[in-house]
């Protein structure tokens, strides 16, 4: 029989580190900066808007004043949930459901209301890109709703994706300020080269099955706190730790106890992520205007003493937690956020994969036992 460890010898990357899988034209990071279609975040944050971002992710160039009005009022009239999502989402245990849980599950349910479900044209795959990029706020604002025995809330055909998410999770206009800065974090958050859950969604096109399926998968593992469920857990140590005196404290122990903190460190950035960056400016502007500017500080503390004492800067993921927290977003709604966002950028690698498309089959080296003999169970 083959030895299998000496048939696959090739050199072990766990994690992949570096090894670069495929070619695509949607996101770079080069160095510590992070560009979208040739386009620097900086640029799109001060400039844009979510719905432009969102078509550029997908058309490779930014659009005419007609076609983003377009995209816009589609992706809004998406945010209106049928009648058979609403009564799915209600028949859910929404009080006790892991928030990401839910979502990916009523994604998942999407497929099979979905007359395009089974192909995978280019046609079949825009309109199923307006629909789920459109009803991923929805649901998640639905979500909150029903969690607290309130009425689902319609959106408002006027007004964009981030004013809408907020409206139809609050139940409040907000003002066209807080919209603006949650649009900012949109953009932000909304694609990331080949961050974790963009490979998984792309190793399920590679199969080529169907956009939902690979939505489904990238929900699953963003959920995980290693990638887009850093966020909720840098917003509750935040809490826990209380003051800024005791932050110091707070870190020295957790590194002692070789415990990771949230919301720091990068597998790509070395030198400082760009969003982290943006984001800080914002946390120190709204935590100073919310009252409780105490919480950025502790995190800069933090942030001082991560970059001193293990040269490791925040990612996206930690001044983004009191962001939130100052528009008065519920901590567990932080993850499925990031997917209100980065489904727009799980969608434009699906598309890329579709286009240049070979199944995704590394291998794994053997390491476990051969030459096992079968026994019957009373010889065991
Ligand atoms: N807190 C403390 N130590 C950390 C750390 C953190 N947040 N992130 C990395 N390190 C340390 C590791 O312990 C390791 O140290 P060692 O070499 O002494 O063992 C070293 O830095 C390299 O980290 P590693 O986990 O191997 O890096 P990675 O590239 O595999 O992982 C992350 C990258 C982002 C998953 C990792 O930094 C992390 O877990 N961060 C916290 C979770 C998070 O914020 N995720 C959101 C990412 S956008």
């Amino acid at each position: 029989m083959a030895d299998p460890v000496k048939e696959y010898d090739g050199a072990v990357d766990k994690g992949l580190e570096g090894i670069v899988s495929c070619t695509t034209k949607i996101s770079s990071i080069l160095d510590a900066t992070l560009t979208y279609r040739g386009y620097t975040i900086e640029d799109l944050t001060d400039h844009s808007t979510f719905e432009e971002v969102v078509f550029l992710l997908w058309n490779d160039r930014l659009p005419p004043a007609d076609q983003l009005a377009k995209l816009r009022t589609e992706l809004v009239a998406n945010m209106t949930l049928s009648s058979e999502t609403i009564a799915l989402m209600k028949a859910l245990p929404a009080k006790t459901a892991v928030p990401m849980d839910y979502l990916r599950t009523v994604v998942s349910s999407l497929s099979m209301q979905d007359a395009d479900s089974r192909d995978i044209d280019a046609d079949a795959n825009h309109r199923k890109a307006m629909r789920l990029t459109g009803v991923m706020g929805a649901i998640v604002a639905g979500f909150h709703r029903i969690r607290e025995g309130k009425d689902v809330i319609k959106p408002d055909p006027t007004k964009g994706i981030a004013w809408n998410f907020l409206y139809m999770m609050k139940g409040e206009r907000p003002t066209d300020e807080l919209a603006k800065d949650f649009d900012t974090c949109l953009i932000l958050h909304a694609d990331h080269e080949l961050n974790c859950s963009a490979f998984s969604a792309r190793v399920t096109t590679s199969s080529l099955s169907d956009m939902h399926s690979a939505i489904t998968s990238a929900i699953g593992t963003l959920k995980g706190p290693l990638h887009g469920g850093a966020n909720e857990q840098v917003m509750k140590m935040l809490v826990r730790i209380g003051t800024v005196e005791q932050s110091k404290k707070f870190i020295e122990d957790a590194l002692n106890a070789k415990e990771k903190v949230m919301g720091i460190g990068h597998r790509v950035y070395k030198h400082g992520d760009p969003r982290a960056r943006i984001l800080r400016k914002m946390s120190d502007r709204l935590t100073a205007k919310g009252g409780m500017h105490h919480f950025y500080e502790m995190s800069a503390n933090i942030d001082d003493i991560m970059q001193e004492k293990k040269g490791l800067m925040p990612n996206v993921d930690f001044y983004s937690a009191t962001v939130y927290y100052t528009m008065g977003i519920p901590i567990d709604l932080y993850t499925p956020i990031f997917a209100v966002s980065r489904v727009s950028g799980w969608i434009a690698h699906i598309l890329e994969q579709y286009t240049n498309n070979r199944i995704y089959r590394p291998r794994g080296r053997y390491t476990g036992k051969l030459d096992q003999k079968w026994a019957p169970v009373d010889k065991r």
